[in-house]
């Protein structure tokens, strides 16, 4: 059982009022999830302020209240606290309820624009898979089989905290996971104590949320710098901001990446519709593989799990192992068709994204490159212009469709979108109704040909305005060529 006092750090709390030394059940920032005896603390919110929810939570048994509001002058029947920062005191709070996890696991950090669900996977594989290594990211939680999904990308502290404890319980000596820049500034990892940061790559999304490219980076670098000396970073040295990355560093580090600089780098390697191969030079000697992961962009997530294995002290021989029975991360350039054209559905929402999509199979596509693609939403609107001049660039024929709308007209993003497109680009038709979509860029499939459906990955819904609907992109191939060859 732990007390609150024992909860409350040092400097956390400016005020008070009631019994400090009351035992406390849980940690709780949800008034929905709060039971007798948890201790509530009230965030203020993008869209509220949880102190609205205070008379919930103490109704539904609240013992502590805990926030930056100064306590109430009279006598109350819960304890209040006033704290300097609602967030730091969530992140420390919940971390000594669990005992501080992250300090009996190896917990590597794995952040960047793109390509941070693929590394994590790869990297929980490379470590022994999930019975050795836990895992966290928009795929969920899992370890030993045990799987839950997450809301967030990177979950509030008490969920991060509470579910460390449970794969320390289940015998796992690693936690992979996936850091979001947000959750950086967010202070939700803040009380975590990483042993790796891997850095895959970096460009502009989440601008909404950050405001500018350098408020984004800044909170990259944020885990970085919390890396002492005998911690590692793992670095893409192909990134121009690898550099201005490694200039903060008090830990050691290595970098992966084609150049010749690059401590892990291939030093033979192919791409083909079958996936990747090639041979590595690292530090331990080569790593020789075959890996059905498609695309160039893949080669680097490999080049980054494989960094973050052996500087774990992982052999070569288990990595090359590991690395061929891999299997593509559901929606990350996913085969959905293969025959006489490859048809692959892929996460790619961004415009960097995008353009290492189109690339790479640029390089293994033997016919036209067909995109279908659409933007997300109320989400940062100064990415559509940029997706389109990446499409119009590398793609043969390109259908704009939806992504999630959620609270925007369809049409209206499809109209941002093709403002966006190069003068005199015609290749290109429009249909926001994302099945009709990829059917019709099926219809233009020829042999040889390769068509892209990017954007959602693995999601299984849409969101428009008004509505949820049921939509997997996988199905809607299956359906479509289905009736094709009927
Ligand atoms: N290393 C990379 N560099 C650039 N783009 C990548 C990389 N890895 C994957 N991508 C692209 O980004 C999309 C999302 O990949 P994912 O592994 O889910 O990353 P994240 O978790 O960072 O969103 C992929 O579907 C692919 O199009
Ligand atoms: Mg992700």
């Amino acid at each position: 059982m732990k007390y609150l006092d024992e909860l409350l750090g040092k400097n956390e709390s400016l005020a008070w009022r009631g019994d400090l030394h009351v035992p406390v059940s849980g940690i709780e920032f949800d008034s929905r999830r709060v039971s007798r005896g948890s201790c509530y603390i009230a965030i203020r919110g993008f869209h509220q302020d949880g102190f609205a929810h205070v008379a919930a939570a103490i109704a539904s048994g609240a013992i502590a209240v805990v926030s930056v509001h100064p306590p109430p002058k009279e006598d109350s029947p819960v304890t209040w606290v006033q704290v300097k920062n609602d967030r730091r005191a969530l992140s420390a709070m919940a971390n000594r309820f669990f005992d501080d996890p992250s300090r009996r696991l190896q917990v590597i950090g794995v952040t960047g624009t793109n390509g941070k669900t693929t590394t994590v996977s790869l990297i929980q594989a490379l470590l022994g898979g999930s019975a050795h290594a836990a895992a966290i990211g928009t795929l969920g939680m899992n370890f030993a089989g045990n799987t839950r999904p997450t809301k967030l990308t990177t979950p509030e502290a008490p969920e991060l905290f509470a579910f460390m404890a449970e794969a320390l319980e289940a015998g796992c000596a690693s936690l992979v996971m996936e850091v979001s820049s947000a959750s950086l500034s967010l202070n939700r990892v803040e009380d975590i104590a990483f042993s790796q940061a891997v850095f895959t790559s970096f460009s502009g999304d989440h601008l909404d949320f950050h405001g500018t490219m350098e408020n984004y980076f800044e909170a990259k670098l944020s885990l970085f710098r919390k890396l002492g000396s005998d911690h590692w970073a793992i670095i893409n040295g192909d990134d121009p901001m690898g550099p201005l990355i490694i200039r903060e560093l008090d830990c050691r580090y290595v970098t992966f990446g084609f150049s010749e600089q690059a401590d892990i780098r291939p030093l033979k390697y192919g791409f083909s519709m079958e996936g990747v191969r090639a041979v590595l030079q690292t530090p331990r000697g080569k790593i020789e593989f075959q890996s059905p992961l498609l695309g160039r962009f893949n080669l680097l997530n490999i080049m980054a799990a494989a960094s973050s294995a052996l500087v774990r002290g992982i052999g070569t021989d288990q990595i090359s192992t590991a690395l061929a029975a891999f299997q593509p991360v559901r929606g990350r350039a996913n085969i959905a068709h293969a025959g006489d054209f490859l048809v692959v559905v892929d996460y790619a929402h961004t415009d960097d994204a995008l353009e290492n999509l189109l690339k790479a199979f640029r390089e293994i596509a033997h016919g036209k490159l067909i995109l279908v693609f659409g933007a997300g939403g109320s989400r940062d609107r100064t990415k559509r212009p940029r997706m389109a001049q990446v499409a119009c660039r590398y793609a043969d024929q390109v259908v704009v469709t939806s992504d999630n709308p959620r609270q925007e007209d369809p049409q209206a993003i499809i109209a941002d979108i093709v403002a966006g497109f190069a003068p005199g680009f015609s290749a290109y038709r429009t249909e926001p109704d994302r099945r009709a979509a990829i059917g019709l860029a099926l219809d233009m499939a020829a042999k040889g040909d390769v068509v892209l459906i990017a954007g959602k990955g693995h999601e299984d819904y849409q969101i428009f305005k008004d509505r949820t609907i049921h939509f997997d992109d996988f199905e809607v191939v299956r359906e479509k060529v289905g009736k094709r060859d009927a």
